[in-house]
């Protein structure tokens, strides 16, 4: 019997994310010839993109090919042209459905320093060198899904924004074990972040993550942090920590911040997993952290690396193939020692490339790297 080609669902978007989303499927392309790694794949519009074709940012359709197939590669969403949108079809609300639907609760933001960029972060190189921290943000709880929320108008005309921070202790509870299982396979170190000195929802996620931690993984060492103080330490003194969990919105800002000591934005990518059914398969979504960057879209410079070893991540996680991965990221340290930078991590006495230039020298650095594997 011939086994089934697993199937993909390349996402693109909106500004840069069609230009990264080109550099991976010559990756794609690489595999299927070099390694005879075949995949399915079929493309689908999501955010201002499908906005504009079907006056919503994620068809019912769409929504369904993501939910049958494999693996979903997503490139970014938004740009100034969608702004005025009403916030029911704004593109971001087609990112948040995916999340939402596929029940993509742990989101893994992996913040690596790649050596030969060490220089390029703002921060001392000694404070970020050979740094390596995987943040795991709760995706689909908290204060971006909870209710009540809107803007209500009061009879004085006074009109009222509200959004509401919700957690149940499963939720923490389900996260907070992706986050121990990676500790456990590192360095055996979670922090956990809240705010639970002034919120009721936040101390409730601290008393949870304890419990668990007595419970089911007293061989990890816990620490809790105050998510302001986590902020603090992100740019103080990276080196301490090892897994960040937080829940949605802390997540969602933590990572930025640990995405820049890498040097770019453009660097980082991520993982969004679903619960293992009984087959051991999960809905899982790859996307680059750095969203459709607008301002160059269309130009050519975008860096591509993030949503290449979000591709990397795909191998490893969905399919378990941490060697390939490894080529993928071997290919890409050594394109960046060898002197290739796009713009956003430009240093001096380095080449600024293109897009296309960038992702065309990765594909050509794989087969370096596998022919010396
Ligand atoms: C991210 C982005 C998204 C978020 C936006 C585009 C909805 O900032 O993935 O970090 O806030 O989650
Ligand atoms: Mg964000």
């Amino acid at each position: 019997m011939m086994a089934r080609n697993k199937k993909l669902l390349l996402l693109p978007g909106d500004g840069i994310g069609p230009e990264v989303m080109a550099e991976v499927r010559r990756v794609i392309d690489w595999f299927d010839k070099e390694r005879a790694l075949g995949f399915d794949i079929e493309e689908g519009l999501v955010g201002g993109a499908s906005y504009d074709q079907h006056g919503t940012p994620l068809t019912d359709g769409t929504m369904d090919l993501a939910l049958e197939c494999d693996a979903v590669l997503f490139g970014a969403v938004g740009g100034p042209k969608w702004d005025d949108l009403d916030f029911s079809v704004k593109p971001e609300r087609g990112l948040l459905r995916l999340r939402k639907d596929m029940d993509l609760f742990a989101n893994l933001r992996p913040a690596v320093v790649f050596g030969p960029l060490a220089e390029a972060s703002t921060l001392k190189p000694e404070i970020v060198r050979g740094l390596d921290i995987m943040i795991v943000r709760e995706l689909t709880g908290g204060i971006y899904f909870g209710e009540p929320r809107g803007v209500e108008t009061l009879p004085d005309g006074t009109r009222r924004g509200v959004n509401t921070e919700v957690y149940t202790t499963p939720e923490v509870e389900r996260v907070g074990r992706v986050a121990f299982e990676l500790a456990k396979k590192r360095r055996g170190l979670l922090h956990s972040i809240e705010k639970a000195n002034v919120m009721e929802s936040g101390l409730m996620w601290r008393e949870d993550m304890q419990a668990l931690h007595d419970r089911e993984f007293s061989d990890v060492e816990l620490q809790h942090m105050y998510a302001d103080n986590a902020a603090m330490q992100l740019v103080r003194d990276p080196q301490q920590f090892d897994v960040m969990v937080a829940g949605n919105l802390f997540g969602d800002i933590l990572s930025d911040c640990a995405a820049m000591l890498t040097g770019s934005l453009g660097m980082l990518p991520s993982a969004s997993l679903g619960a293992a059914d009984e087959t051991g398969r999960r809905q899982a979504l790859y996307e680059p952290v750095h969203g459709s960057a607008p301002d160059i879209a269309g130009e050519g410079k975008a860096n591509p690396i993030a949503m290449l070893t979000s591709y990397a991540m795909m191998l490893r996680y969905s399919f378990d193939m941490p060697e390939e991965a490894g080529l993928v990221e071997t290919a890409i340290d050594n394109v960046l020692a060898g002197g290739l930078r796009t713009g956003d991590i430009m240093q001096t006495g380095k080449a600024r490339v293109s897009t296309k230039v960038m992702g065309e020298a990765i594909v050509a650095e794989l087969n370096q790297v596998a022919e010396a594997a």
